[in-house]
């Protein structure tokens, strides 16, 4: 099953967003979307949505899916994915910093790769609590990121968090943590060198230096094997990236 989603998800990218292929089979949005894909009858905001390759996983299994991007470009491959698919595409040209729905709408929030756009803690403090506002008591929010030292991903430390501090600052925005996984802790072949010297090195040369990642999709089974491992605190600290779904407390 895995691996149709894989190839659909591919040709997707391949065909209506080439230049923003996530670039192999071991990123995260895999897992995300295989999770989302249990999702039935849901209203999900898809907030920064680029070109709707998840948004159309998820409206194609009869969810009811708004999908909102700063970037124009990215909602006319949006559209034009959808009508391909034979689906409704519902798209907001506009940014978090507007909020645009009432209260208690959503289902589901999806925060797939963007919070980071915010920076600082305060300007996701101020995103998350505008947005969460249109999430109904008992909605979920669905939320991937770099994990801040990954030096691979991680980049621009400011901007991305630890899988713990990701996690204080949902519960402190009123989310009781439901699953969290830290995904693909191989180490790159520089992983001896100081932090601070590696941060340095450009991302393609430290992509260079990192054959697990490109091969590691090739072996069998390392699919489960990611889902197991991504329980440990250890994988959670040394991962590349994190999934964590919280959902807003009632009351
Ligand atoms: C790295 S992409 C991730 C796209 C998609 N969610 C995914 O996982 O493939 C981040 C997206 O957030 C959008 N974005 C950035 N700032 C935004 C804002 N203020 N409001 C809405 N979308 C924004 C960008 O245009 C971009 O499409």
């Amino acid at each position: 099953m895995f691996a149709v989603l894989q190839k659909r998800l591919y040709w997707k990218w391949k065909t209506f967003a080439p230049e923003r292929w996530w670039g192999d089979f071991t990123d995260i949005r895999f897992y995300l979307v295989d999770q989302l894909s249990k999702l039935r009858g849901k209203k999900i905001f898809d907030i920064g949505c680029n070109a709707g390759i998840i948004a159309s996983e998820l409206a194609a299994n009869g969810n009811d899916v708004v999908g909102m991007d700063i970037e124009i470009k990215s909602l006319k491959s949006y559209i034009k994915l959808f009508k391909h698919l034979d689906l409704v595409p519902k798209v907001v040209n506009g940014s978090w910093d507007n909020p645009m729905f009432k209260d208690n709408y959503f289902d589901v929030l999806l925060f797939s790769w963007t919070l980071y756009y915010g920076e600082n803690d305060e300007n996701k403090s101020k995103i998350v609590s505008r947005l969460t506002r249109a999430l109904k008591p008992g909605g979920s929010i669905y939320f991937v990121e770099a994990n801040r030292y990954c030096f691979i991903q991680g980049r621009g430390l400011e901007h991305f968090w630890t899988v713990d501090m990701a996690r204080a600052f949902f519960e402190s925005h009123g989310f009781a943590i439901k699953e969290v996984l830290g995904w693909n802790p191989l180490p790159s072949l520089l992983f001896w060198l100081p932090w601070k010297i590696k941060n340095s090195i450009p991302q393609k040369v430290v992509l260079f230096f990192y054959p697990p990642g490109r091969l590691v999709q090739y072996a069998p089974g390392w699919y489960s094997f990611f889902k197991w491992l991504g329980k440990y605190p250890i994988a959670k600290k040394y991962c590349r990236s994190y999934y964590i779904r919280a959902d807003k407390k009632c009351g």
